[in-house]
């Protein structure tokens, strides 16, 4: 974060991130360049258009997962149900690789407190993943998490490309008093808050330690050389973490068998049966 430590001024320097992020946003949310009244990307009066991806700056750093993931969330980007109560909070951004290139098909498991401060462990409240768009855009409708002791106002955050591993982070608050005492916060964390009506606007964008060629090549996906065997494997095995998967390939769990319809690597909870989003049963 720090937004004005790095491009203070998006002016005649326009980074190449810069601009691919702008037209993306151009064509994702004209609502954007308006007269402020959509998205908190403009916390010093100017838009800022490029937050968190900066040409040269590291991914996003990893954090504790804490002790409340549960895996096997459902898939949804709203976790305030009917009857949540809280203030309400949405929270949208994109997901970058290393080149500030947006990464569709991310997934992005989001765990939090509810308004009290309490996690539910027995159910799946205030708990949801999700995939970010062909744009690499996400958004998350939630609840102003609660504070619970010990630790400032945050949300969980898993996140995995394609095929990459597991990033686990958290999202921090900006002017929250315990910010400056939790050991575990961070400042590179915070997202761009702000309010809007009863309810708050976040925004946050994560990079991924995924590498992507320096500029947009449209045909590298026909190119043998760029892809993988575009035939399934049938892997004939059973399913199992750790295991990558792509598009196609065929396992069984427990006598059951499935094909994999989002290239991942296998994480515990996103077991075939619990992730419809990943394996479709054949
Ligand atoms: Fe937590």
């Amino acid at each position: 974060m720090t937004p004005s430590s790095h491009d203070p001024v998006p002016g005649p320097q326009l980074s190449r991130k810069s601009l691919l992020k702008a037209a993306a946003l151009a064509g994702a949310a004209p609502l954007l360049l308006g007269a402020g009244t959509a998205l908190a990307r403009d916390t010093a009066g100017a838009p800022e258009l490029t937050p968190e991806c900066h040409d040269g700056d590291a991914p996003t750093i990893e954090q504790t997962e804490g002790p409340y993931f549960k895996p096997g969330s459902p898939l949804r980007t709203n976790l305030a149900v009917p009857g949540t109560r809280g203030t309400p909070l949405t929270v949208t951004g994109y997901v970058f690789g290393r080149a500030c290139r947006p990464i569709p098909g991310v997934l992005l498991d989001f765990w939090q407190a509810d308004t009290d401060g309490a996690y539910d462990n027995t159910g799946y409240t205030m708990r949801g993943h999700q995939f970010s768009d062909a744009q690499g855009a996400f958004t998350l409708t939630a609840i102003v998490p609660g504070l619970y002791p010990g630790r400032t106002r945050h949300i969980h955050v898993k996140l995995q490309a394609p095929g990459r591993p597991v990033l686990t982070t958290q999202l921090y608050f900006p002017g929250e008093p315990r910010n400056s005492t939790d050991t575990i916060f961070d400042p590179r964390l915070v997202m761009t808050v702000r309010q809007n009506g009863p309810g708050r606007e976040a925004s946050f964008d994560f990079v991924l330690d995924v590498p992507q060629s320096p500029s947009p090549s449209p045909t590298a996906t026909g190119s043998p050389t760029a892809s993988p065997s575009p035939s399934p494997t049938v892997s004939g095995g059973t399913w199992r973490v750790g295991a990558s998967y792509r598009v196609g390939d065929v396992v069984t769990y427990n006598g059951v068998a499935y094909r994999c319809v989002q290239a991942h690597t296998a994480y515990a909870g996103w077991e075939p049966p619990n992730v419809p989003a990943l394996w479709a049963r054949i």
